[in-house]
């Protein structure tokens, strides 16, 4: 069986700066990658980095706008290449379908698909060049396969991930880079703390998820690893759901 460690893999995590993206930028450091990690946010970067130093592993802070994706290709082939990439950043603003604005839309479409699809690519070229494989793990969600209220948009990001995923892992299959996807349910993150927050809506959140709990940053992270190793080695092309049985029902 092949290992669950990453050791001597260069990883890039984009949205490392909070929430999923910081816990598994841990998660990889301390199962032996050496971790670049992206977002905005430099002071929250530089802090993470040195908290993953301190603890004896190997990162370094790469601040970028993922949406900017002159930057994006000049800064990640300056600073590649990678053998892994969790290719996570992503956001969302709940809306009805029949509210939804065009700035929303757009925004949602830019940031989790057009520059999740950049990002992939650049990274990619690099595995290509190196020519040593590679292992890409792109952030999709339970809303990439299914519907979910006040989500049309965030769901048409994740279920556009799901179809770049499968062709990324075709074309890229002959070059020995395997591209997978986690879909998680309900992560308590920042990004979902307006949701958890609200009593009912937390309520309505648990009822459908058969595991009775509001998903962790730590449930991912296995996932990630996993997805990220050689334990995957024959995997390719598919999703890991992490939904605590949401899908199921
Ligand atoms: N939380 C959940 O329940 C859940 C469930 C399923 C899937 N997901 C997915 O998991 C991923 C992470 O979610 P999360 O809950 O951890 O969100 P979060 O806590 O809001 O963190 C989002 C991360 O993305 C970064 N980011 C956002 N826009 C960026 C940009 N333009 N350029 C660079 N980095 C950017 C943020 O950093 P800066 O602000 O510093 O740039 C931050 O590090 C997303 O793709 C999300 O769709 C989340």
């Amino acid at each position: 069986m092949g290992s669950f460690r990453l050791d001597g893999k260069r990883a890039l995590v984009t949205g490392a700066s909070r929430g999923i993206g910081r816990a598994c930028a841990i998660a990889m450091a301390a199962a032996g990658a050496d971790v670049t990690l992206v977002a905005r946010s430099q002071p929250d970067l530089d802090a993470l980095v040195s908290s993953i130093r301190h603890q004896g592993f190997a990162a370094r802070a790469l601040a970028l706008d993922v949406t900017d994706s002159a930057a994006v290709k000049r800064e990640l082939a300056a600073a590649g290449p990678f053998d892994l990439l969790f290719n996570n950043a992503g956001v969302n603003r709940p809306k009805p379908f029949l509210e939804m604005d065009e700035e929303t839309l757009d925004w949602l479409l830019d940031v989790n698909v057009r520059s999740a699809y950049i990002v992939a690519q650049a990274v990619a070229k690099g595995m290509v060049a190196q020519g040593t494989g590679g292992a890409i793990v792109n952030m999709s969600s339970q809303m990439g396969v299914v519907g979910g209220v006040g989500r049309s948009v965030y769901c048409a990001t994740k279920h556009a991930i799901e179809g770049m995923t499968k062709a990324m892992a075709l074309e890229l299959a002959e070059y020995e880079i395997r591209v997978n996807s986690v879909g998680p349910t309900f992560i308590e993150t920042p990004m979902t703390a307006a949701a958890f927050g609200d009593p009912r809506r937390r309520a309505d959140i648990l009822a459908r998820i058969p595991l009775g709990r509001p998903g962790r940053v730590s449930d991912v992270c296995g996932a990630v690893i996993f997805l990220s190793s050689p334990a995957a080695s024959l995997i390719t092309g598919t999703l890991l759901l992490v939904d605590g049985g949401w899908t199921a029902q």
